[in-house]
């Protein structure tokens, strides 16, 4: 069966793009029914709408709370009928309002091996930890989101990324995105082949 999948995101969207591209290429059965940003000017809204798939703003209206927005998009994602939500840089907390409606249905993808450098900047983070000499290496993780708890949860797959001694930022950034896009696609394809 193939499955129905919504991708949140805030940005660049490359992890999107690997997603669209493995559904278009076959090796992913699965189809993207609906990108959603956060953010206006997320490049992988463009990316969905070349794709041809649905790309929505779901804009915060005035006065609205955080909970009120998250079940807001909670019902909306309702309607489009998804076996999994895809947080692909998605740089929003979601509360259990929005969670309660999907669970063990959103899963995350998180620049930083488990319980390390939750949150925003976690590669830069990690990098400036390797120049203190506190780690040798850093990581990637998917893993599903139960709860509040950022960038945390059971974690359905990890990858050790060597930190090498003439990287710089940028080459360990390329390095793990890179990564991130292949361990991605393995991790969806294992999971959906238990809907
Ligand atoms: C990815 O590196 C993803 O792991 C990270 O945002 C980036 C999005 O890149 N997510 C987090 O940091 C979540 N805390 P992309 O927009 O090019 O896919």
């Amino acid at each position: 069966m193939t499955a129905r999948l919504v991708v949140l995101i805030s940005g660049n969207g490359s992890n999107l793009q690997a997603i669209l591209d493995a559904c278009a290429s076959g090796e992913l059965d699965a189809k993207v029914i609906s990108v959603i940003s956060n953010k206006a000017d997320a490049y992988g809204l463009v990316r969905a709408k070349n794709a041809g798939v649905e790309s929505i703003h779901f804009t915060k209206l005035e006065n609205e709370s955080r909970t009120d927005y998250d079940t807001r998009l909670a019902n909306y994602i309702t309607t489009k009928l998804p076996d999994y939500i895809i947080l692909a840089g998605w740089m929003r907390i979601l509360s259990s309002n929005f969670l309660s409606s999907f669970p063990n249905r959103v899963v995350n993808l998180h620049p930083a091996l488990p319980n390390t450098f939750p949150g925003t900047h976690a590669i830069e983070r990690a990098y400036e930890a390797y120049k203190r000499g506190e780690i040798k290496h850093t990581g990637i993780m998917v893993h599903l989101v139960p709860d509040e708890g950022v960038d945390n949860g059971p974690v359905l797959a990890s990858e050790i990324i060597p930190i090498l001694t003439d990287d710089t930022l940028d080459s360990l950034e390329t390095r793990i995105h890179q990564t991130e896009h292949k361990l991605l696609i393995t991790t969806l394809k294992e999971l959906i082949t238990k809907i």
